[in-house]
This record gives C-alpha cells, sequence and structure tokens, in this order.
C-alpha cells in the first residue's frame, strides 16, 4: 500500500499554522482540530513541525510559558516526509527510526496530506486482516 492510497481514504485535510502565532494558540489549533501536530506552512511552504511533544520538552521542561513563546521559536525544521509514491513499510522505517509520528505528504515541494503513526498502524493491521482472510479461504476452500 502507498502513501496515496493511504491519502485516498483519510482525505487530504492538512491543518496547518502560521510560525507567528503563540505555543498556546497552536496548542488551542490542535485540541480543537484534535490532532498531534501541526505544520507550519507558509507562502505555500512547508516551514516546520510543531507537535505536543515539542510543547512538553522545549515549553514545559524548559519552564517557559506558551503565552509567551512563538511557534517559530520551538518548531521542528528538519522535517521528514514523505512522497505519495512511497510505501507503507518505507513510513514504518521513518516512523520508528526517525523518531517521528507525523509525516508530511510533499509532491513537487508543496504539501499534499499529512499521514501519523496511527494512519500507518491502521493500514498495517488492514493489509495483514487481508492477508489472513484470504489464507483462511484458502485453507478452507471458500472464496474470501
Ligand atoms: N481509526 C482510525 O482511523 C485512526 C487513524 C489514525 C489515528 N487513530 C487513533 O488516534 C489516536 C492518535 O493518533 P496518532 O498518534 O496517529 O496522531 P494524531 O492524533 O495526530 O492523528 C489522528 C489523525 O489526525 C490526522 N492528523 C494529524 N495531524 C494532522 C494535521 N496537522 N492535519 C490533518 N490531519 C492530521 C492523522 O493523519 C490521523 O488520521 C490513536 O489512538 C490512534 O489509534 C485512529
Amino acid at each position: 500500500m502507498t502513501v496515496n492510497e493511504i491519502l485516498n481514504k483519510k482525505g487530504n485535510e492538512v491543518h496547518s499554522i502560521l510560525s507567528t502565532i503563540t505555543v498556546y494558540e497552536a496548542l488551542r489549533i490542535m485540541g480543537e482540530k484534535n490532532v498531534g501536530a501541526v505544520l507550519v506552512i507558509e507562502d505555500d511552504n512547508l516551514k516546520g513541525i510543531l507537535s505536543e511533544r515539542d510543547y512538553a520538552r522545549k515549553i514545559v521542561l524548559k519552564d517557559k510559558a506558551s503565552k509567551d513563546t512563538f511557534v517559530h521559536e520551538i518548531m521542528d525544521k528538519e522535517i521528514v516526509s514523505v512522497k505519495p509514491t512511497d510505501d507503507l513499510d518505507y513510513c514504518m522505517d521513518l516512523i520508528t527510526n526517525k523518531r517521528v509520528r507525523h509525516l508530511p505528504v510533499l509532491l513537487d515541494e508543496k504539501v499534499i496530506g499529512i499521514v501519523s503513526i496511527g494512519d500507518v498502524v491502521k493500514s498495517i493491521i488492514e493489509l495483514q486482516k487481508n492477508t489472513i482472510d484470504h489464507l483462511d479461504s484458502y485453507i478452507h476452500g471458500t472464496k474470501a
């Protein structure tokens, strides 16, 4: 299964923010949209990503105030992204080895979607279930 196929199922919606808003405002948006990360997109270009982890480690543990800190001060600028043609295994490798939970999907350097660890795990489980169903029908001689 490819990233494109995951996006076809879950949609291309991307919740993004500007780097000039406060971290508090960004957290409010994350809460409102019920997501664990937001992309920082300016002039159609992906500038960074801000996650709940950034908040925990760069604000709470550093004794900073989210209302006095701007997104550009703590956002992660080293973005680990994928292409629509990348496959599930590649996504899982990145999530595991780079320790990220959200992968922006880029096509010609523009953001066309986002896949999270939850999306990838859900797709892997679906694929495994299909394989089991096929094997089951093969063994028991019924059509899947
Ligand atoms: N049943 C499902 O379809 C499904 C899919 C993904 C996650 N989940 C569950 O949600 C919980 C948290 O998921 P998570 O750790 O993957 O992270 P998450 O809460 O950030 O992601 C949840 C969903 O929101 C989407 N999302 C995240 N950030 C986004 C953004 N900036 N713009 C647009 N969409 C965005 C993700 O792609 C994912 O589909 C887990 O309990 C997981 O099992 C369920």
